[in-house]
């Protein structure tokens, strides 16, 4: 998360610049009758809050994150707004390890913190506390004229008894922070903040840090490090709450895919038929969830071999194929991750069947490795046996498979230039800072959830590659869940071979 603009500002300042914006076309009435008037006759009822569903789970993953970073105090900060344009900003989303420990999901909430620390009673179990900024009474200004935070403009916002009740924790108010934060720091407690998250925050780290005597520079860096490479490895193995969540972001994500289909037609007729899918996919993604959980590939033709072709302003037309790569991002903010490679007109072509089937058969080779014991790396390279073979096959290897599977070989990754796997859960490409011990030479555990996601890429302007197979690009992408004794492909109900998917595209079509 970006926090460039606001390095030199502290929450505060930052919020009065924001409720500051636009103040030379403000014609709001400033005296005092209406001010009364705007204050009063409102409902000051509070509804009673249920706890969070992730309440449950978020007291043991904090207990074990202060066992494994003992005798610190752990600032989580949830991120800060960032600036699409003068007085509009980009729909928030916070921090990840923020809402891992919190519970917390959609838009919750610009400028909290979460601190966890080990209980003074027992210091293998976490304090939790939760510094936010609670709804202003209806006799304060902020009510109507704070476009930040006023309710009137962002709508209902908690007390702070509210939010203890949905985090089941502590809450303050979020101008108590650096004194919470300073307290006992020294010698028996250290202090450490997840990085670039929220400038502010890490600064009144930094300097409650250099107060009591608390290394700076790079000792300072590597305690931070050592919080994100936790927060990172602890996600590897997702508890139960987390599958189902997983479960449900799958689910809508292929629903997601059900309502594309629907609109191919639509697509075909449209000057930026690409632009056409996406839409059809963010919306679904926004009705069902919290939104897309990355920027939707929907790339035909061609754009299918961009390996990150999101500008999506291409036209689909009906003898291609058309790549799509989406996920929802449900509320708790758990992603889906899938891809689907279709034959716009509803049939494969005989090239396009067999360059699908090559890539099918990849993706089939890993899942036939893949349960508790492998290395996550051998997913890998059960794919790239496959597409090896079949590239050798095709005439288009310089020498054997034998010879490009090898280390000094390796053409095949020239037209498969992506890794076959990666950890998926709240963020995409999950667990990114775990150390490699613990991610790519790592044995597979039952409650790991991953992709396999092999593809084929030929572009059009490949002179290595005959006629025609350019301009075909193809990924298989499944989302799977590692089990007691194998796997379990949890996007198993979006067809996958070439048969079945012509099957669902005539089903669905409009
Ligand atoms: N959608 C990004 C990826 O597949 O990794
Ligand atoms: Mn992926
Ligand atoms: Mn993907």
């Amino acid at each position: 998360m970006s926090t460039e603009n606001t390095a030199s500002t502290d929450s505060s300042d930052r919020m009065k610049d924001l409720a500051s914006r636009g103040d030379s076309r403000s014609q709001r009435p400033s005296n005092e009758a209406f001010r009364e008037f705007i204050s009063s006759g409102w409902d000051e009822t509070v509804p009673v809050a249920d706890p969070l569903p992730a309440a449950e789970v978020t007291p043991e993953r904090r207990d074990a994150l202060v066992r494994r970073l003992p005798g610190t105090r752990l600032v989580l900060p949830a991120g800060v707004l960032k600036v699409r344009s003068n007085d509009t900003d980009y729909p928030f989303r916070p921090d990840t390890a923020f809402a891992y420990y919190s519970g917390l999901g959609t838009d919750e909430e610009p400028d909290s913190v979460l601190v966890v620390e080990p209980s003074a009673e027992d210091p293998t179990l976490s304090r939790a506390t939760y510094f936010f900024r609670p709804r202003a009474g209806f006799d304060s200004s902020e009510f109507y004229a704070d476009a930040r935070y006023g309710e009137m403009w962002v709508g209902r916002r908690p007390t702070l008894a509210e939010a203890g009740r949905r985090l089941g924790i502590e809450v303050r108010h979020i101008d108590e922070l650096r004194d919470h934060l300073a307290k006992d720091v020294g010698a028996h407690l250290s202090l450490s903040v997840m990085p670039a998250v929220d400038a502010g925050v890490e600064a009144m780290v930094q300097e409650i840090r250099g107060q009591n005597g608390l290394p700076d520079g790079e000792e300072a860096t590597a305690e931070f490090a050592a919080l994100k490479e936790a927060a990172s490895e602890q996600r590897l193995v997702k508890d139960d709450y987390e599958i189902t969540q997983m479960r449900a972001a799958v689910d809508a994500t292929i629903r997601g895919f059900e309502d594309v289909i629907a609109q191919l037609p639509a697509a075909v007729g449209h000057p930026r038929g690409e632009r056409v899918i996406e839409g059809a996919f963010t919306a679904s993604a926004r009705a069902a969830g919290n939104g897309v959980g990355y920027d939707t590939i929907a790339a035909a033709g061609d754009h299918a071999c961009t390996l990150h072709w999101t500008r999506n302003d291409g036209a689909v037309r009906e003898d291609e194929l058309v790549l799509i790569d989406a996920g929802v991002e449900i509320d708790s903010l758990y992603t889906a991750d899938v891809t689907r490679t279709l034959p716009v007109s509803g049939t494969f072509s005989p090239v396009q069947r067999k360059v699908y089937d090559a890539v099918l058969e990849a993706a089939d080779a890993a899942f036939a490795v893949a349960r508790p014991g492998l290395r996550f790396r051998e997913l890998h390279t059960a794919a790239m046996e496959v597409l090896a073979d079949r590239l050798e096959e095709w005439g288009l290897l310089p020498g054997t498979a034998a010879q490009s599977l090898s280390a000094e070989g390796q053409w095949h990754r020239r037209w498969m230039p992506h890794g076959t796997s990666h950890h998926l859960g709240m963020d995409v490409h999950d667990c990114a800072q775990a150390r490699r011990e613990m991610y790519l030479d790592a044995e597979l555990e039952p409650g790991m959830v991953f992709t396999i996601e092999p593809g084929l890429y030929f572009k059009e302007n490949d002179l290595l590659v005959p006629e025609e197979l350019r301009g075909i690009g193809v990924r298989i992408e499944d989302d799977v869940l590692v089990t007691a004794d194998g796997v379990e492909n949890l996007s198993a109900a979006a067809p996958r071979t070439a048969a079945e998917v012509e099957r669902w595209i005539a089903g669905l079509r409009r």
